[in-house]
């Protein structure tokens, strides 16, 4: 089925001049680009879009980085949308990420990965709603 996926191009991609290359990629992939913006978290506001993981020993030092620079939420359409964005991107550490990946070819680190992907179906809605109003996911054909 067509799926929905909330990407996070993450501050260290921002940096490093990555925005070009990655969505690149992503494009090339085959996603549908429905709505995206530049936009520079808070600690808190990067707090609540990583609350399920508040109890994390990695909590702070992830809600640090994220909140360190600009990023680029983007909502991506394609059928099987978030297992196909999660091959993309390849494992949460960079370390274990296969071959061909974004983030193996770009992350330095598990915490320094390039590039936040939805896990479900469902967190992809929760997390494109804490970034885009329904009305500012674009129409792409007539
Ligand atoms: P992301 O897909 O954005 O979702 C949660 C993030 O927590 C994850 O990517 C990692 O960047 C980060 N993370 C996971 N494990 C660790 C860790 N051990 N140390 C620092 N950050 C982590």
């Amino acid at each position: 089925a067509r799926q929905r996926t909330l990407a996070i191009l993450k501050p260290d991609c921002v940096r490093k001049g990555l925005i070009g290359e990655v969505l690149r990629r992503i494009q090339d992939a085959g996603f549908t680009v429905k709505a995206m913006k530049m936009t520079r978290l808070t600690k808190q506001t990067a707090g609540g879009f990583y609350a399920v993981h508040k109890e994390r020993p990695f909590f702070d030092e992830l809600t640090d980085f994220m909140s360190s620079g600009p990023c680029v939420p983007v909502v991506l359409e394609k059928e099987n949308a978030i297992e196909d964005f999660r091959a993309l991107i390849g494992a949460t550490n960079p370390a274990e990420a296969a071959e061909g990946t974004v983030r193996k070819e770009f992350a330095d680190s598990v915490g320094e990965n390039i590039v936040h992907g939805s896990d479900s179906v469902e967190n992809g809605k929760i997390e494109a709603a804490y970034f885009f109003a329904e009305s500012e996911l674009v129409a792409n054909e007539s």
